[in-house]
């Protein structure tokens, strides 16, 4: 039974990754999650997987060396799937040193645990084991709108202190790769969308105002592009990648699925229209006139554009999910999942929205 070790596992993506993991492989696997349940971390998101007798959660912060080397110590690790991290921009451009902490030293941590508990006496690692690091297409920082693409040798750039930060720990697990031939892999992959996202980001910001009848921020001309992945297939490329990439490798991950932020947003309005039937009061509230152009996010970059052809030809990834139906799972996902949303919404989030969006 291989035994994986995922970092920041109670967030949107490493979530759903867990659920992937565990309907893909059942019982032939033993995942142990460490997560700090920051505000973005919900043990709601894993409440159908916590009775499973090969689940364990532990909380702890990836900067914690001992919690770290503890886990190590006490369980033969087999796979690193290292996603924990401050993820949102707009935060890193108000609160920048939360983000170099967690995503830079807490990377740091998370190697130097791994490289311990795997190195051997003649400075070779133990047989199979292999850490995979999730990174962002943000590190590669801006394109024009000229049909260019992100590819694996696009120099970095990074903007944003988030970005900044997810370059640095990428520079620290390729400086690990290279020094030590320390056996992990790099993923970069583009804005991922589907079940479990907080609410801060575009998508159930926007599904989540709608219903509410509340102004729909966009920022700038609303014209930035991103390309947008359902999140199992990320959780897909992810598994895949460790099983079947080459070590050392970085791969990157993207939809082929460029879209306008202002688009996005006229094609959620035109979904929960079609959606909601005609007897739920929300429909009357989903509107266009709530749309509001907002002061723009300062740095903000134009367009992300991954180009997956590495993955799809060493490994046979490509993206399955459709806009038009990944959208669809999401939202059906946010109708059912009312009282999640009310839940992560409650408390800090009002404070958070109030001071993000006076
Ligand atoms: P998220 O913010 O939803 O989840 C992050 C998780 O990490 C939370 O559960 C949080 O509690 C945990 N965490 C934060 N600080 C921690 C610490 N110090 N110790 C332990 N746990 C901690 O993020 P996400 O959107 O799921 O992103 C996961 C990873 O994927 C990140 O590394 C991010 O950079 C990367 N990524 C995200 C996207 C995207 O579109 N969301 C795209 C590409 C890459
Ligand atoms: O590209 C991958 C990255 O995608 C990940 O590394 C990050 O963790 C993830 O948060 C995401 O970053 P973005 O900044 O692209 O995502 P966000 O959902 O915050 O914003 C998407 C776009 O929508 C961006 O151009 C900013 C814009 N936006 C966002 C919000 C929250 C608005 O116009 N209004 C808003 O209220």
């Amino acid at each position: 039974m291989r035994t994986y070790l995922v970092t920041g596992g109670a967030g949107f993506i490493g979530s759903n990754y867990i659920h992937y993991m565990f309907r893909k492989y059942g019982e032939q696997i033993r995942i142990i999650n460490v997560d700090a349940l920051t505000y973005a971390g919900n043990l709601e998101n894993l409440k159908a997987v916590e009775e499973l007798p090969n689940y364990t959660f532990v909380k702890a912060d990836i900067c914690d060396k001992e919690a770290i080397a503890k886990i190590f110590a006490e369980n033969d690790i087999d796979r690193v799937v290292h996603f924990a991290a401050e993820s949102h921009v707009d935060r890193s451009i108000r609160n920048p040193e939360v983000f170099v902490q967690t995503n830079v030293l807490g990377t740091a941590v998370m190697l130097n645990c791994a490289k311990a508990a795997w190195e051997l006496p003649d400075g070779t690692f133990k047989e199979g084991k292999k850490f995979l690091h999730v990174s962002t297409d943000e590190v590669y920082g801006s394109l024009e709108e000229d049909g260019t693409y992100f590819y694996e040798t696009t120099p970095y750039d990074p903007h944003s202190p988030y970005s900044a930060s997810k370059a640095s720990s990428d520079m620290l697990v390729k400086a690990y790769m290279d020094t030590y031939k320390f056996p992990a892999n790099i993923t970069n992959c583009s804005n991922n969308y589907g079940p479990y996202q907080f609410p801060e980001k575009l998508i159930p910001l926007i599904i989540n105002n709608a219903l509410n009848g509340k102004k729909l921020p966009v920022y700038g001309d609303g014209k930035n592009v991103r390309d947008w992945l359902f999140v199992e297939d990320h959780a897909k490329a992810i598994d895949m990648v460790q099983e079947q990439g080459r070590l050392f490798e970085t791969y990157n991950v993207g939809g082929h699925n460029e879209k306008q932020n202002i688009e996005i947003i006229n094609i959620i309005l035109e979904t929960l229209q079609e959606m909601l039937p005609d007897s739920d009061p929300r429909k009357a509230l989903v509107s266009k006139d709530l749309i509001t152009y907002v002061a723009d996010r300062k740095g903000h970059d134009r367009r992300y554009a991954i180009a997956p052809d590495k993955i799809k030809a060493e490994i046979g990834w490509y993206p399955e999910t459709m806009f038009k139906d990944g959208i669809k799972k999401t939202i059906a996902w946010y109708f059912e999942n009312e009282d999640w949303m009310k839940n992560v919404t409650s408390g800090d989030y009002q404070k958070y929205y109030n001071e993000m969006y006076k």
